[in-house]
C-alpha cells in the first residue's frame, strides 16, 4: 500500500519519479506528490487524486529542473485524502522532507512530544511525525538520525529521506513495509517495488528489515542500526518493462486474464516426468513428518486456499485447515512444529499473512510459501517457496495470480497425494496429461465466454444484489467470484454455500435477482441443481456455470456457461475464467475504474 520512488543522479528527478509512480498506482491512488531537490533547494508538489492531477500541477509550474527526489502515491490510512495530507512531508523548516509506507503505531505519543518540543504539523498523517523526529536528530549524518528514529517507532515502515544539505544523496529505512534500491549508470534508486524501476534497471539490493541506505548517484551503501557497513547480494529481476505496460489492452485486467494460458505454462515448464511431479527443493518439506497441514492468506489467495484445501484432501487423504491469515494469530491456533504451513500471497509482502507466516515459525511449523514475488518478505522468511511465476499483476484484483495458485495446489497436492500412497501411477500419469493440455482449455475458456460475459455483464449491471452459489470445491469459486464481481463493479455480491440459501438468504431471491451457480463437480452437482430450482421457483436470473458430464440439460436457466472439455477435476481452473470476465464487462459497463477501484490498493501492508 502506497508507492515509494526516490532517484539521484544527473537526469530529470521529476520525471523519472512521476514515471516510476505511474508503475506503482496499484498500490494506491487517492493522492500523489514528490519532492525535488535543485541545488539546496527544496521543491514539494503535491495533489488530491490521481498522478493525472500531479502531472497537471507540475506542467503548470514549467520545467523543473532537479536531479534528486523523492516521489509517493498514497493510499490513505490515517488522514483523509487531501493536498496536505499528500506525502512528501517536510519538518518545521521544510529542511528535511519524507515519504514513508506503513503504519507508524505510536505516532500520537511521538506527536505530543513533539509538540511540546514546539515543533508544528502540517498534516494528519501518522508520518509526518518522522520528519520531524529526523530534524531533532540529524546533525549532517542521516544514517544516524535514522538509527535514532528507528528506535523511537513502533509499526511498520519504509521510509526514504532528503535532507537540503545533502543535494545529492537519498536515503532508505525498512522494517516490516518492503523497500528496494535500483542501481542505475552513474544514477541510483529506491523503490518500494521492483515495477517501479523495471524501465531503468533489472539490478536490485533488496533491503532486510532495519537496514539503511545511503544512495549517491555513483554508490550505494547499506548500513545496520549498530551504523556499521553491510555487504548485500546482487538480486537481479527477470521481468520485463513490458510486462508493465498494457500492451494494447483497454485495462491491465483484461491483459492480465488473457495472460493465463502462459502463466500456467511457466508454471508446469519442466515440472513433468512421465508419470510424476518434480517440484524441486518443497518436496523434502512435503516429505517431513507432519501431522497436520494448514493454509494461511487473505482475500483471492485465501479462495485458493480454500480450493488447496480440497484438493489435498482428496488426491493426498490429509486433513488440511484454512484460516483467514488475518484471524489466525488472535484465536487459538494449535500450530506446532508437527505442522506444514502453507502461506499464499501474490505480494509476498501482505501484512496479516506475514504475520501468520512469522507466528508459524515461531511455534516451530514448516513453512511453505507461494507467492508471486521473488525476494519479497513471504518468499525470504519461509522454509521454501513455490514462485508463481504469473509476472507482475497490476490490476488491483487478482487474475492470473489466483489461477497460478490454483494450479500450485493441484501439483502441490498431486505430489503429496504421490508421496501418501494415494494415487497410483497410472493415475497421476492420466492426470499429467490432462494438466500439459490445461492451458490450452484456458485459453479456449477465455475466448469462448467473452461474448456470453459481455451480455450477462449487461443483463446483471442495474442490480443492487447478485449472489453465487456452490457446493464443495464450487463454493470457494463462489466465494472468489462474488468478490470479484464487488471489488471492481461495487454491486453487492454474497457468495453461500448452495445448500445454506434455503436457511436464510433465499429471502432476498425475487424477480429477475441474479444468481450464478457453480457445478463443475458430479458428486454434488445434482444437489446444487435442485438448489437452483429453488431459486429458479422464485423468480431468481440464474446463470449457470458447469462443466461436461453434468446432467444441465434437465434445466432451464437464463444462461448456461458450459466449460470446454476436460477430466471434470479441472473445470475449477476453468470456472474462474467466465467469473473474471463478467466482473471485468459488468465493471466496464458501469464505467467504473477497473484497474484501481476505489478505497482498494495492491499489496496490503498494513493490518
Ligand atoms: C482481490 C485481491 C485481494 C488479495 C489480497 C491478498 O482481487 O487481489 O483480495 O488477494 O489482498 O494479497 P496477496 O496475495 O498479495 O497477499
Amino acid at each position: 500500500m502506497c508507492g515509494i520512488v526516490g532517484y539521484t543522479g544527473n537526469n530529470n528527478a521529476a520525471e523519472i519519479l512521476v514515471n516510476g509512480l505511474k508503475n506503482l498506482e496499484y498500490r494506491g491512488y487517492d493522492s500523489a506528490g514528490i519532492a525535488v531537490l535543485n541545488e539546496h533547494k527544496l521543491d514539494l508538489y503535491k495533489s488530491k487524486g490521481s498522478l493525472n492531477k500531479l502531472e497537471e500541477k507540475l506542467d503548470n509550474n514549467g520545467k523543473i529542473l532537479a536531479g534528486t527526489g523523492i516521489g509517493h502515491t498514497r493510499w490513505a490510512t490515517h488522514g483523509v485524502p487531501s493536498d496536505y495530507n499528500s506525502h512528501p512531508h517536510s519538518d518545521c523548516n521544510g529542511k528535511i522532507t519524507i515519504v514513508h509506507n506503513g503504519i507508524i503505531e505510536n505516532y500520537q505519543d511521538l506527536k505530543e512530544d513533539l509538540f511540546a518540543k514546539g515543533h508544528k504539523f502540517d498534516s494528519r498523517t501518522d508520518s509526518e511525525v518522522v520528519a520531524h523526529l529526523l530534524e531533532d536528530f540529524y546533525d549532517g549524518d542521516m544514517v544516524q538520525a535514522l538509527i535514532e528514529v528507528d528506535k523511537l517507532l513502533e509499526g511498520s515502515y519504509a521510509i526514504v529521506a532528503i535532507s537540503d544539505d545533502e543535494p545529492e544523496t537519498i536515503y532508505g529505512l525498512k522494517k516490516d513495509s518492503p523497500l528496494v534500491a535500483g542501481i542505475g549508470n552513474q544514477e541510483n534508486y529506491l523503490a518500494s517495488d521492483i515495477p517501479a524501476l523495471l524501465s531503468k534497471t533489472k539490478d536490485f539490493y533488496i533491503f532486510e528489515d532495519d537496514e539503511i541506505a545511503k544512495v549517491n548517484r555513483d554508490r550505494i551503501e547499506f548500513y545496520n542500526l549498530q551504523g556499521e557497513l553491510l555487504e548485500k547480494d546482487l538480486f537481479e529481476a527477470d521481468w520485463d518493462a513490458d510486462m508493465v505496460d498494457k500492451q494494447g489492452y483497454d485495462h491491465f485486467m483484461l491483459k492480465e486474464i488473457n495472460e493465463q494460458p502462459d502463466v500456467a505454462r511457466r508454471i508446469m515448464a519442466d515440472r513433468f516426468t512421465e508419470s510424476d511431479i518434480d517440484l524441486g527443493d518443497i518436496e523434502e518439506i512435503l516429505a517431513g513428518d507432519y501431522k497436520k497441514v494448514m493454509i494461511t492468506a487473505c482475500g483471492t489467495a485465501y479462495h485458493s486456499g480454500l480450493i488447496g484445501r480440497f484438493l489435498i484432501e482428496e488426491f493426498a487423504d490429509i486433513p488440511v485447515e484454512v484460516e483467514v491469515a488475518s484471524e489466525l494469530r488472535y484465536k487459538k491456533n494449535f500450530i506446532d512444529k508437527n505442522t506444514l504451513m502453507i502461506v499464499v500471497s501474490q505480494s509476498g509482502e501482505t501484512a496479516d499473512t506475514l504475520a501468520a507466516l512469522r507466528l508459524a515459525k515461531e511455534k516451530g511449523a514448516r513453512v511453505v510459501a507461494l507467492t508471486n514475488s521473488i525476494g519479497s518478505s513471504v518468499d525470504r522468511e519461509s522454509d521454501a517457496s513455490f514462485q508463481l511465476m504469473a509476472g507482475p499483476e497490476i490490476s488491483v484484483a487478482s487474475t492470473k495470480a489466483y489461477v497460478a495458485m490454483v494450479l500450485v495446489f493441484y501439483l502441490l497436492s498431486l505430489k503429496l497425494g504421490k508421496l501418501n500412497d494415494n494415487i497410483s501411477e497410472a493415475r497421476l500419469k492420466e492426470l499429467i496429461d490432462d494438466l500439459k493440455r490445461l492451458p490450452y482449455r484456458i485459453q479456449e475458456t477465455i475466448s469462448e465466454f467473452a461474448e456470453i460475459s459481455k451480455e450477462i455483464a449487461e443483463a446483471i449491471k442495474e442490480y443492487r444484489s447478485v449472489f453465487f452459489i456452490g457446493r464443495n470445491i464450487d463454493y470457494a469459486l463462489a466465494l472468489e467470484g462474488a468478490l470479484k464481481l464487488k471489488e471492481i463493479s461495487y454491486i453487492h455480491a454474497e457468495a453461500h454455500p448452495a445448500g445454506e440459501l434455503k436457511h436464510g438468504s433465499l429471502a432476498l431471491i425475487e424477480d429477475g435477482v441474479p444468481v450464478f451457480a457453480i457445478t463443475t463437480r458430479e458428486k454434488v452437482a445434482k444437489k446444487t441443481l435442485s438448489n437452483i430450482e429453488e431459486v429458479m421457483a422464485r423468480g431468481g436470473q440464474v446463470n449457470l456455470i458447469t462443466a461436461k458430464n453434468i446432467e444441465y440439460d434437465k434445466i432451464e436457466v437464463d444462461n448456461k456457461l458450459v466449460l470446454p472439455e476436460i477430466d471434470n477435476i479441472w473445470s475449477s481452473v476453468l470456472a474462474a475464467i467466465p467469473l473474471q470476465l463478467i466482473s471485468y464487462y459488468t465493471a466496464l459497463e458501469l464505467g467504473r475504474n477497473i484497474d484501481k477501484p476505489r478505497n482498494l490498493a495492491k499489496s496490503v501492508t498494513v493490518e
